[in-house]
């Protein structure tokens, strides 16, 4: 160990999208970003680490219930509305929202990555809790699956159905 990888570091513009739990895990990565980037996060009511994230790019709040930022889900406010403004997506959060991303991306020709958090078991590689499903045949089970502990759990959208 350490099993896992991490994000692909572009020099492009980017937007990072994270909701609920997918925010913590973004703020290394909107650090460790040498770029121009708009960092859209995305939470139930309540705000956490979005003063954090001010200091490393634009920030665009967006929140269920509306008390704070946009009204909704992160993906229909306006960066993500306008996400082919930019050359790289990166995103951690509900796989519903890493969905429509995917989806975005796929449309706009645009290069996606995003972290899969699944329920884990074993955590390194043994065990298959962690599969999702994949484009390419993993050479381990010989079947159409990724294991998000060991090749993942950062994958391009375009390699994994969601
Ligand atoms: Fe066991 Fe991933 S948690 S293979």
């Amino acid at each position: 160990g350490p099993l896992g990888n991490g994000y692909t570091l572009k020099k492009d513009k980017a937007i990072l999208v994270a909701g609920g739990i997918g925010v913590p895990p973004m703020l290394e990565l909107a650090k460790e970003l040498d770029c121009e980037k708009t960092i859209v996060l995305g939470y139930r009511d309540e705000l956490f680490l979005n003063k954090e994230f001010e200091q490393y790019g634009k920030v665009v709040i967006a929140t269920e219930d509306g008390s704070c930022g946009n009204k909704g889900e992160c993906t229909g406010c306006h960066p993500c509305r306008r996400v082919s403004m930019v050359r790289v997506i990166y995103s951690c959060g509900p796989t519903p929202m890493l969905r429509a991303l995917k989806q975005y991306a796929a449309d706009n020709g645009i290069e996606a990555w995003i972290s899969l958090e699944e329920k884990m078991a074993c955590g390194i590689g043994a065990c298959l809790a962690c599969v999702c499903k994949s484009k390419d045949v993993d050479h381990h089970t010989n079947v159409h699956n990724k294991r998000i502990c060991k090749d993942g759990p950062v994958f391009n959208a375009q390699e994994v159905e969601l």
